[in-house]
This record gives C-alpha cells, sequence and structure tokens, in this order.
C-alpha cells in the first residue's frame, strides 16, 4: 500500500512546473562539451528539483524529454493546463516547429524558452525562434544555470500571484 505523504513532502497534488526538452538533450554530457557543457540532463533537472523543492510552498518538477515532436506536443497538452508554467528547451524544434509553438500557444501557460548555448551568436539558422513569439521571455547561454533562472522566474511570479490575491 502507498504511504500518504506527509506534511510539507510532495504530492499529486503538489504544484508543478513543466520542464520540457527537445531531441538530442538526452545526450548532454558528451553532445559536444565544447558548445553544451559536461553537465547531463540528470544534474540538471536533479538542480531544478532542489529549488522548486526549496520554495516555500515547495514545487514539483514534472519533467518530459523526447526526441519526437508530437511527444512533446502531447505532454504540452496533457500536462500543460495544470502546470504553474513551463521552462522549455525545444532544442533543434526551436527553429521550425510551428506544432510546437501551437501546443504553448493553445493551452497558454507561462511557458520560458532556455538554451543552453547562445543561439544569436551561433549559426545563422539558430538565430531565429518559431516558439519565441509565445514564450514570456527566452534565457540563452547560461548552460543549465538558465533552466534555474527560468524556474526562479516562475516561482516569484507564482509568490506575486499569491500576494495579489491576499
Ligand atoms: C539548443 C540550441 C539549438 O540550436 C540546438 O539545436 C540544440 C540545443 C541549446 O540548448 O543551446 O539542440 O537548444
Amino acid at each position: 500500500m502507498e504511504r500518504a505523504p506527509t506534511a510539507g513532502e510532495p504530492s499529486e497534488s503538489t504544484p508543478y512546473v513543466l520542464v520540457l526538452n527537445g531531441p538530442n538533450l538526452n545526450l548532454l554530457g558528451t553532445r559536444e562539451p565544447t558548445i553544451y557543457g559536461r553537465e547531463t540532463l540528470a544534474d540538471i533537472v536533479a538542480r531544478l528539483e532542489a529549488m522548486a523543492g526549496g520554495a516555500k510552498p515547495p514545487l514539483q518538477i514534472r519533467h518530459v524529454q523526447s526526441n519526437h515532436e508530437g511527444a512533446l506536443v502531447d505532454a504540452i497538452q496533457e500536462l500543460g493546463p495544470a502546470s504553474i508554467g513551463i521552462i522549455i528547451n525545444p532544442a533543434a524544434f526551436t527553429h521550425y516547429s510551428i506544432a510546437l509553438r501551437d501546443a504553448l500557444a493553445a493551452v497558454g501557460v507561462a511557458t520560458i524558452e532556455v538554451h543552453l548555448s547562445n543561439i544569436h551568436a551561433r549559426e545563422e539558422f539558430r538565430h531565429h525562434s518559431v516558439v519565441a513569439p509565445v514564450a514570456i521571455g527566452q534565457i540563452a547561454g547560461f548552460g543549465g544555470a538558465g533552466y534555474l533562472l527560468a524556474l526562479r522566474y516562475l516561482i516569484e511570479r507564482r509568490d506575486r500571484a499569491v500576494e495579489s490575491r491576499v
């Protein structure tokens, strides 16, 4: 039998941030380390979970990495609406996936676009994001720390929303 969560422990009803990572980001750590660094995706998710768990009140992280566009669209549709925000690194899909952009626009949840590398300082084809117009903002060039900056913003945004209700 499953043990009921005790006070302060994350449960099914704990609010969550949806973190999405697109194609090839499962290879972080070994993939072009001079561009993307040595940190693995598991390292980044662990850092996000630590920050989310330490927030008052705590948040959960729901993480989905997929190399498939449709799987990311499904995750946005299924997990997006109930989330307090979405942090997405669409990877190569950034530059051409109208399907991802439309899914994000459809759920209308606060979305932050993150890139490990500074896409604006790289090849021309990486400069354009079809996702950026439906995001609150974009963070690029800070490696794994970019995800934490995004989460920090979403926590502050959540806290502001709570304060304005009291
Ligand atoms: C990336 C940048 C994209 O151009 C690239 O296709 C990626 C990773 C980044 O995090 O820097 O796969 O999104």
